[in-house]
């Protein structure tokens, strides 16, 4: 992953860059990188925007033909996906870094980063896989309104860190990943996304329709649905169907 990388200054989302490209040219090698400076309509998950500053955060999206995943277990590879940013992240910034179900990347209770994973489906099957990464990294402040639901690794260490080389660092830990994906070894991979889920095992507050209700998360499923044991039992939450408050 990463071998082949096209660096863009700028371009509309890197995610429909890397589409474009799947959909016009020869087959592109597994684990091509797409990575851009500036990306003036970035594509967050549910049809939301991305925004992060030109020049100062990743941005990109890798393609993966993960041709051995039925389409019912894809969340495995977002659950791959994400333990081996946290990973990466662990290396420069420490401890403290968590995924927050189901895939973004939290550092207390501020969001840095997300993935989006778009599939391009041909019979029932996954053709390619484009998965699309947003971290905020060397950003150091945000706009009004954000400023205590977004954060960066500058505001974890004070420093800048080269882009490039966390670039490196996160496609060697997912093809790490990928790999433990591919030959079998989901139940670590599983395991390892446990550990590093935010309120994983403990009592927290959250929102459904509305109603404000406490939980604690148990566990995620194949297909990333959260359970939540609760004052009424243990409940099932598929995305969206649920909301985490802070206190
Ligand atoms: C989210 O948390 O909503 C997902 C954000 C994903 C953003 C990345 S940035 C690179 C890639 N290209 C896009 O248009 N989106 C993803």
């Amino acid at each position: 992953v990463g071998q082949n990388l096209i660096k863009l200054s700028a371009v509309d989302s890197t995610n429909n860059f890397l589409k474009r490209m799947v959909s016009n040219s020869e087959p592109l090698p597994e684990g091509t990188v797409i990575m851009a400076e500036n990306q003036y309509a970035g594509r967050g998950q549910v049809e939301s925007n991305w925004h992060a500053e030109p020049g100062k955060n990743l941005t990109f999206s890798l393609l993966l033909y993960p041709a051995f995943l039925p389409l019912t277990l894809q969340f495995r590879l977002n659950m791959a996906v994400s333990v081996a940013i946290q990973h990466a992240l662990k290396a420069i910034a420490g401890e403290g870094l968590t995924i927050k179900w189901p895939n973004d990347i939290y550092f207390g209770s501020r969001k840095l980063g997300g993935i989006l994973i778009e599939n391009i489906v041909s019979a029932g099957r996954i053709k390619a896989c484009i998965i699309g990464i947003g971290i905020n990294v060397n950003q150091q402040a945000f706009e009004p309104g954000l400023e205590n639901r977004a954060g960066s690794i500058y505001q974890i260490l004070h420093q800048d860190v080269n882009l490039i080389s966390l670039l490196i660092q996160i496609c060697s830990q997912i093809e790490a990943s990928y790999l433990k994906l591919k030959a079998g070894n989901y139940n670590t991979l599983r395991e390892e996304y446990l550990n590093f889920l935010y309120r994983f095992n403990v009592k927290a507050a959250y929102r459904q329709n509305g109603e404000r209700i406490e939980g604690k998360i148990i566990d995620v499923s194949d297909a990333g649905i959260l359970s939540m044991e609760t004052e009424t039992g243990v409940m099932s939450y598929n995305f969206k169907e649920i909301e985490f408050v802070n206190d």
